[in-house]
């Protein structure tokens, strides 16, 4: 009679042979030590100390699915990019969401920022657009991005997070005053990654097939509504669930409920932007919709969940540099650093060959180029030459840029980036206070205070700066701040 156990596949090691026994280690004699000729135990216990690679150094925690992007208004006019050349053209997409401060294994419903990456797979290859669920950013230029994260991150002796650092660096980095002020209000705690909108946060560079360009920042508005966690209801649901976020994500589309969002962009022609009211590639800002109205160009939707968490979303890498024909950067500081710093990271924390891993290779086209073997190297290009120019039919430069050249001027140094009439750290912050219902400032004010009530005892100087900026945005918000932090110092 054949048995269940008959029809399993034979258990075999690494190299293929068969496991004879694999609960019992050998051993010298019944209860001697082990042997050395146990390959089998020495390679499970060798594999297993390996299994994990770095973490992202930030933006660890997260979750991914696949999707489709659809092309809803001709953009022909504004960009050649062939994904976006048709109304209905459909891409391949993958989404990696993210909390950023977080370590791995951290909890999902935190107040934080929630990264926003999305690959399309293109037959011009991957565009990667590397964004966030806010619009805006703590800073204006990547030199500060170190120094910025260490405060969110674990402090060198505590090793916890530390409110002197976090409010030390956001009181002396008055830029931070939008974001902060966005970070504090209700959108600050996503109820889940479906409930929220996602933003390209910079400005990017859009060229048409005549060669003419744009400015433009990209919008992906949430179908399913916007829905937030207090920050009591994140408290709880941080310790009873912490991946609530993951799983809210991967249930959804394992019941069919393919999350959506509308994308929008705001467009701008490149001879406004000399003379805009702010400086357009500046991230701390964003456009008002009056001066730019979004456009809907598309939707895109996730219907596919990975089936290999480590393999799809841990090992998956998106670059802001990875660009197609007629898409491009802009000069934006924070931008033109992280052109260089998510590939160098990739090769840290994945390897020289992360992009041939089958989440990060182009679907829809093949990658052709003379770069070859280095670490786990699968031997793809076989016989063919490895270097250009040659006269074997090796792939030949198009002598097409993807984008368009930008004029610039004057000397070298270390420029602060260029002031527009009405460019300053705190008009945008004190009106996104004012947009807010009573209710929300009072929860605005709440939670600030908490937070920077927690500065140590003997740093008032650290509260004082901190609690300034908000004042120098609106003289309500910084009184209401002022006082609320003050009775809870008191308290202490
Ligand atoms: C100069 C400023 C910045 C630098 C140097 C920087 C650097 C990095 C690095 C090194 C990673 C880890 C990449 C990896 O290991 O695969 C990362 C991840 C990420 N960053 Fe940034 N970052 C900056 C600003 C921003 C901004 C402004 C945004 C959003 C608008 C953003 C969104 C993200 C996202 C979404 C991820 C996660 C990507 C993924 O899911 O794999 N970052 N960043």
């Amino acid at each position: 009679m054949t048995t269940q156990d008959d029809l399993r596949p034979i258990l075999t090691t690494e190299s293929g042979a068969p496991v004879a026994d694999n609960q019992n280690t050998e051993t010298a004699g019944v209860g001697g030590p082990a042997l050395i000729q146990d390959q089998l135990l020495f390679e499970k216990l060798a594999h297993f100390n390996r299994e994990r690679i770095p973490e992202r150094v930030v933006h660890a925690r997260g979750a991914g699915a696949y999707g489709t992007f659809t092309v809803t208004a001709d953009v022909t006019a504004y960009t050649r990019a062939a994904f976006l050349s048709e109304v209905g053209k459909q891409t391949e997409t993958f989404l990696r969401f993210s909390t950023v401060a977080g370590n791995l294994g951290a909890a999902d419903a935190v107040r934080d920022p929630r990264g926003f990456a999305l690959k399309f797979y293109t037959e011009e290859g991957n565009y990667d657009l590397v964004g966030n669920n806010t619009p805006v950013f703590f800073i204006k230029d990547a030199i500060k991005f170190p120094d910025f994260i260490h405060t969110q991150k674990r402090d060198p002796y505590t090793g916890s997070q530390e409110a002197d650092n976090v409010w030390d660096f956001w009181g002396l980095s008055p830029e931070s005053t939008h974001q902060v002020t966005w970070l504090f209000g209700d959108r600050g705690i996503p109820a889940t990654y479906r409930h929220m909108n996602g933003y390209g946060s910079h400005t990017y560079q859009w060229q048409n097939e005549a060669g003419e360009y744009f400015w433009v920042k990209y919008h992906f508005k949430t179908d399913q509504g916007i829905r937030n966690l207090t920050q009591s209801e994140a408290n709880r649901l941080a310790g009873e669930d912490p991946d609530s976020h993951q799983r809210d994500l991967r249930e959804a589309i394992e019941r069919g409920e393919f999350p959506r969002w509308t994308v929008q962009v705001q467009i701008m022609p490149a001879a406004d932007a000399a003379e805009y009211r702010f400086n357009p590639f500046d991230l701390t800002k964003v456009w008002p919709h009056a001066d730019y109205p979004p456009i809907e160009i598309g939707t895109l939707e996730l219907n596919r969940n990975p089936d290999n968490i480590f393999a799809e979303v841990e090992q998956s890498v998106f670059s802001p540099a990875h660009f197609v024909p007629g898409i491009g950067p802009s000069p934006d500081k924070m931008l033109q650093g992280r052109l260089f710093a998510y590939a160098d990271a990739h090769r840290y924390r994945v390897g020289i060959n992360a992009d041939h891993l089958p989440v990060n290779r182009p679907h829809a086209t093949e990658a052709r180029t003379n770069s070859r073997d280095g670490h786990l190297y699968d031997g793809r290009h076989g016989r063919q030459k490895n270097y250009e120019p040659n006269t074997f039919g090796g792939p030949a430069q198009t002598g097409r840029p993807l984008w368009s050249a930008v004029p610039v001027a004057g000397a070298t140094g270390n420029h602060v980036a260029p002031s527009h009439a009405e460019d300053d750290d705190f008009g945008q912050a004190g009106a996104l206070y004012r947009l807010m219902s009573a209710d929300e400032q009072q929860r605005l004010i709440a939670g600030l205070a908490g937070f920077i009530a927690k500065v140590s005892a003997d740093r008032d100087d650290i509260v004082e700066r901190a609690v300034e900026n908000f004042r120098t945005a609106d003289a309500d918000y910084g009184r209401r701040l002022d006082e609320a932090v003050r009775e809870l110092r008191k308290q202490r």
